[in-house]
């Protein structure tokens, strides 16, 4: 049956799904049926990978258990650290994680899908070590040793621990698990769909992660917040918003961090990470590119008025990982560090009905042409 071409799959259900809804209109993100307000005042980023993956809250027990396997596999073999120390220093951190994850792959065995057991166990190693791997390429590339996980801290302290060799602040990983609750899922997203398009062909899950890695890294996805951070240096004070903005429309540039396919109003983890954002610097210090970004965004609503384009998940993001210490390079990789339990909990929406994704397309070449030998060309 013939049907209308959607550039972008624009609005095209590519699956069902009761992993995670949006409202666009409204702003409402939810999680298995839970605001990601609520999870973020609530919840942690593990206890919100296990709603997601099973799509219930955990009972005590089966939180302990979870929380327990993922810090026992938070350890990457030696031969995966030799991999990433051959990697170049100037090399893009996405590239270095996707090499890796592709790399896990040949470790662990567990490539037959159909056992759930395996599959756990894929899930859980690959949620514990991207963090691992994250924080070793960015050691590693300015000449410091990875540093091994400690297994006393949970999982946003011992990121920002492993990354940093610091005692982490206590406010600044309480504010790193929240923002890793807001980036753990968003529906059918590019990421997503590269990984369930993978899944369906019965690749095993690290190729799965691999490929949705491989969608996240580019700027009109998660690589935006690395964009939003340069931009904002860029503008330097708030003063200079308004002639950059105007000048960047103008030249009909996008701005980075702003507009969605599916939001039609403020996405509603910009609003939350705004707060995050508000909180963080009263309490350690203020932040030049929090000044810069509400102005931007003050003067970006009025000068695209009538137009549904506002601040999205990327756009306050950055400004809270800079403050961690994060690289600007590295906040791609702290999403997908995030994102993973989205993607899994999507590969095993996918592996229970799965069908391969084979799509049509419209043909638009030419048919019947002769082939001419090189020798008459
Ligand atoms: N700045 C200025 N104009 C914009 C922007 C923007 N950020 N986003 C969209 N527009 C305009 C665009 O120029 C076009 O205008 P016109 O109709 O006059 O030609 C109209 O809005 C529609 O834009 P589009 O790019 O066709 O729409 P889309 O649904 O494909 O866009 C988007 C979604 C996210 C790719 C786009 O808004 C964009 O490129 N934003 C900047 C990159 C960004 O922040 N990406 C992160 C997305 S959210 C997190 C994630 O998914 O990882």
């Amino acid at each position: 049956m013939p049907h209308d071409f959607m550039p972008g799959l624009a609005g095209v259900p590519a699956a069902k799904s009761a992993v995670s809804d949006v409202d666009g209109g409204r702003g409402v993100l939810e999680y298995r049926g839970i605001g990601i307000e609520e999870l973020c005042a609530k919840s942690s980023f593990l206890e919100t990978a296990w709603l997601l993956l099973f799509g219930g809250l955990p009972t005590r027990s089966d939180f302990d258990r979870f929380a327990r396997d993922v810090t026992r596999h938070r350890r990457i073999k030696y031969r995966i650290v030799e991999l990433i120390k051959c990697l170049p220093d100037q090399g893009h951190p996405m590239d270095a994680l996707q090499a890796a994850v592709a790399a896990l792959g040949m470790f662990y065995p567990g490539r037959n899908v159909a056992d759930a057991d395996n599959n756990y166990w894929s899930a859980v190693r690959l949620i514990a070590k991207l963090p691992t791997i994250v924080a070793a390429y960015a050691r590693l590339r300015r000449g410091d040793d990875c540093l091994p996980p400690r297994d006393d801290l949970g999982f946003a302290d011992n990121f920002l621990y492993m990354l940093t060799g610091q005692a982490p602040d206590d406010v600044l990983s309480r504010t790193l698990d929240a923002c890793l609750i807001l980036h753990a899922e968003h529906t059918m997203n590019a990421s997503t769909f590269a990984g369930i398009v993978t899944a369906s062909t019965l690749a095993d899950p690290y190729t799965v992660v691999a490929s949705s890695i491989g969608a996240l890294k580019g700027p009109l996805h998660g690589g935006a917040n690395e964009e939003v951070v340069q931009m904002l240096r860029d503008i330097g004070e708030p003063g200079n918003a308004r002639p950059y903005v105007a000048g960047l429309l103008a030249e009909k540039r996008k701005l980075m961090g702003f507009g969605h396919r599916v939001y039609k109003v403020k996405d509603p983890r910009a609003t939350v990470l705004q707060g995050l954002c508000e909180q963080v610097f009263r309490k350690c210090g203020a932040s030049p590119l929090y000044e810069v970004a509400v102005e931007v965004e003050r003067i970006s609503t009025e000068l695209l008025a009538g137009k549904p384009i506002y601040p999205n998940v990327d756009f306050y993001s950055g400004i809270l990982y800079d403050k961690m210490g994060i690289e600007a390079d590295c906040f791609t990789p702290v999403f997908a560090m995030a994102r993973v339990a989205g993607w899994l909990a999507h590969w095993f929406e996918q592996l229970r009905e799965n069908k391969l994704y084979r799509p049509d397309q419209i043909y638009e070449g030419e048919h019947n042409r002769p082939y001419v030998p090189l020798s008459q060309r």
